[in-house]
């Protein structure tokens, strides 16, 4: 619905003043920035202080004939001032509050210095963790991506742009960017229609259910369409289909991209392109959208796309408060931002294995080794120069006063001469236990850092096996942006401590965790190869006709096959590699804690349902230790047989809670079409007749088996 404002302003706007509506421009110096909006540009990227911006919105307020407020874009990612966890952490925390929190937080620091505008949550499921990017989203999974995505955006947004302190937020990238061919940034793409609903569309469908105000086009094509040009996808599917109302943004030249990718000959057909598919704003500004042919665009589709423009700005009251209180901007981090970054960093924290090095004794002398005992590298892809630093493990363990402290690098990320395993090994000896701090920088993920390899860089295996071969008992800390191979180490590891890029208090939470001031309980999101050329590999992959089953193994494959999978496997003719064990390293789903966990058998209101109804599934969990923990419950759905190969597993529900110690709960679940249903290709929702085996537990390899009958 068009409000009367926008329809009045419409009327009055000349076709220059309406397509400098339609751009988003980057220019750092203020005169360049400021002349482009007097000149009718109608957003801009974030020029990096309240009193800045406030400079820019006078020059659109009062500097122009309509006096229309400018939006000011900035990619808020995980944070402004205070950073939280990387995206991929966050939702290894399989905790969507925690996750809304910490949005919140982000848009009140970056609210209060002018920035109205996040592009941001990342919900492209990723399943390739070459592609550097993953570390942006949620991981492999299309639930958990929904769920989380949907909480950035509740965040952000407080399901009321008018409130204070919030942004509007971009679902991006639409859509299929997380598929790139061979994990390479900016790739083509190729799927079929009903990989693209099940897994790929399906996150932006909950987002715009979500409300969210933007959508941004990926740099990827879709069978040969760049998505900047995809009216079927950003319209027809988008806009029509969901009946999306917000804009449509395009990512950072991706409308200019159109004449590489070879389908635009000339900028000016990239334009005309680019919005008539619908796109409503272009990111990047060259040329200048004044400059535009205003001619080329159907007037239709340009009113349509300045009424998204104005309707965000609308939402966002920037009409009736265009400005920001300057002597209110938060530059820099408060206790409590800083002490809900350090409770969410060691909530997003993976304990991989233990064997119960972890957590460490109080009066233990600890030598500290890897390159990130001292690095400070721990705010991951998309910190801004503004944001507040990290310290060092190091600095963090040594502010204990009960933990004896050596700290000797040893090796550097990269592997240079100074690399000194040798002497990493004789100080071990005189330790209780070695913390090896090891991981890939920053610099590895994020945009544009693909990488084929995926191990440790540098000598920083070396260095774990030599701390291995000392038989001093010893903790490997990883922290990384992406899933890892750690094939040539793991088997040699006591005990292993995912942490991520965790953020400015990620150090205090990681020895929050080793000492046991916090328990470990998150799960990965994404699974861990066994080798780059494994990949992709997940858990939710279709089944095939001929399941892997090597005795011995335990795989899903093998799990069904002992439900009710057919009698003559074929152990060589099944699908898998000749030379690699079953299955990733560690799966999505995977993680333990500190606390121990068992499970009832779980129950459903009733055995047999009609397509259209729910049952409550229920299932007692018990905490077996004597400490109190997290468990990660997690449902998964095995469609038995279907009109189309379906996954072998989907994660429908999950839950995370506190169990105090011996404490047992019954925790239900809704099931009904939205968690048994699926997209056919022609678009239709279907829930087919049939039966459907609930798997429940705190990790896929430790779940026990519901059956429900749909009729
Ligand atoms: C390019 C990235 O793909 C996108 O995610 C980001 O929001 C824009 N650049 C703006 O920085």
């Amino acid at each position: 619905m068009i409000s009367s404002r926008i329809r009045e302003l419409l009327s009055q706007m000349s076709p220059q003043e309406k397509l400098g509506q339609l751009q988003i421009v980057y220019r750092p110096r203020h005169e360049e920035a400021a002349a482009l909006v007097r000149a009718g540009i109608g957003a801009v990227f974030w020029p990096q202080s309240a009193a800045a911006s406030n400079a820019l919105q006078r020059e659109a307020v009062e500097g122009t004939r309509l006096g229309i407020p400018i939006l000011i874009g900035l990619d808020v990612i995980h944070g402004q001032r205070t950073i939280a966890p990387v995206p991929l952490a966050q939702a290894a925390s399989f905790d969507p509050d925690m996750v809304e929190r910490l949005a919140r937080t982000a848009a009140v620091e970056a609210r209060s210095g002018g920035v109205t505008w996040t592009f941001s949550p990342m919900i492209d499921v990723s399943r390739d963790p070459r592609w550097g990017r993953v570390v942006e989203g949620f991981g492999e999974d299309v639930h958990v991506t929904s769920v989380m995505g949907n909480a950035m955006v509740r965040g952000y947004q407080e399901q009321d742009l008018s409130r204070p302190g919030t942004l509007a937020a971009t679902a991006k990238h639409f859509v299929a960017y997380g598929q790139p061919d061979g994990g390479r940034d900016y790739n083509s793409v190729d799927m079929s229609a009903q990989r693209l609903r099940n897994v790929y569309l399906e996150p932006f469908r909950a987002a715009v259910r979500a409300d969210v105000a933007a959508v941004m086009a990926s740099f990827n094509t879709v069978a040969g369409v760049p998505m900047h040009a995809n009216g079927a996808l950003l319209t027809g599917i988008l806009k029509d289909e969901w009946g999306f109302d917000g804009l449509v943004v395009g990512d950072a030249d991706g409308v200019a991209n159109l004449v590489p990718h070879r389908v635009a000959e000339t900028i000016d057909d990239a334009v005309r392109m680019a919005y008539a598919a619908g796109v409503d704003v272009e990111m990047g500004g060259a040329p200048s959208a004044i400059a535009w042919d205003a001619s080329t665009l159907d007037p239709a589709r340009l009113d349509d796309a300045v009424a998204r423009v104005l309707g965000v700005k609308e939402a966002l009251g920037l009409f009736e408060r265009p400005y920001v209180d300057e002597a209110a901007e938060r530059v820099e981090p408060t206790d409590a931002t800083r002490a809900q970054a350090r409770r969410a960093a060691a909530r997003s924290a993976v304990l991989l294995q233990n064997d119960g090095t972890l957590p460490l004794s109080t009066g233990s002398r600890v030598l500290l080794t890897g390159p990130y005992a001292t690095s400070t590298d721990h705010l991951g892809a998309w910190a801004q120069s503004f944001s507040a630093r990290s310290s060092s493990i190091a600095d963090a363990l040594r502010a204990r006063d009960d933990i004896e402290v050596i700290v000797e690098e040893g090796v550097s990320f990269f592997g240079d001469r100074h690399d000194d395993v040798d002497a990493v090994a004789t100080a071990a000896l005189e330790a209780d236990v070695v913390v090896v701090c090891v991981g890939e920088p920053s610099s590895l993920s994020g945009e544009a850092a693909s990488r084929s390899d995926l191990r440790l860089p540098g000598r920083q295996a070396d260095l774990i096996r030599a701390i291995a071969g000392t038989g001093i008992p010893f903790v490997v800390v990883l922290a990384n942006g992406r899933p890892l191979v750690v094939a040539d180490w793991i088997d040699e590891a006591p005990a292993v401590l995912e942490v991520w890029h965790g953020g400015t208090e990620a150090p205090a939470a990681i020895v929050d965790l080793l000492l046991g001031d916090q328990e470990p309980a998150g799960r990965l999101p994404m699974s861990f190869p066994r080798s780059a050329g494994q990949v992709p590999v997940h858990y939710a992959h279709e089944n095939t006709g001929r399941p892997a089953a090597v005795r011995g193994t335990m795989t899903l494959e093998s799990v069904d096959v002992a439900l009710e999978g057919p009698a003559n496997v074929q152990e060589k003719y099944t699908s898998k590699y000749l030379d690699l064990d079953l299955g990733p390293q560690f799966s999505f789903g995977h993680g333990s804690g500190y606390a121990t966990f068992s499970y009832g058998q779980p129950r459903v209101s009733s055995a047999e349902i009609a397509a259209d109804e729910a049952v409550t599934l229920e299932v007692e969990v018990t905490n077996t230790s004597a400490r109190a923990g997290d468990e990660v419950v997690q449902v998964y759905v095995e469609d038995v047989v279907a009109s189309i190969a379906p996954p072998v597993r989907r994660l429908v529900a999950f839950r995370r809670r506190t169990f105090a110690a011996g404490e047992t709960a019954t925790l239900s679940f809704e099931i009904g079409p939205e968690q048994l249903g699926f997209w056919l290709a022609d678009g239709r929702f279907a829930v087919e007749p049939g039966a459907f085996v609930m798997h429940v537990g705190g990790a896929l390899e430790r779940t026990v088996p519901v059956r429900l009958q749909v009729r």
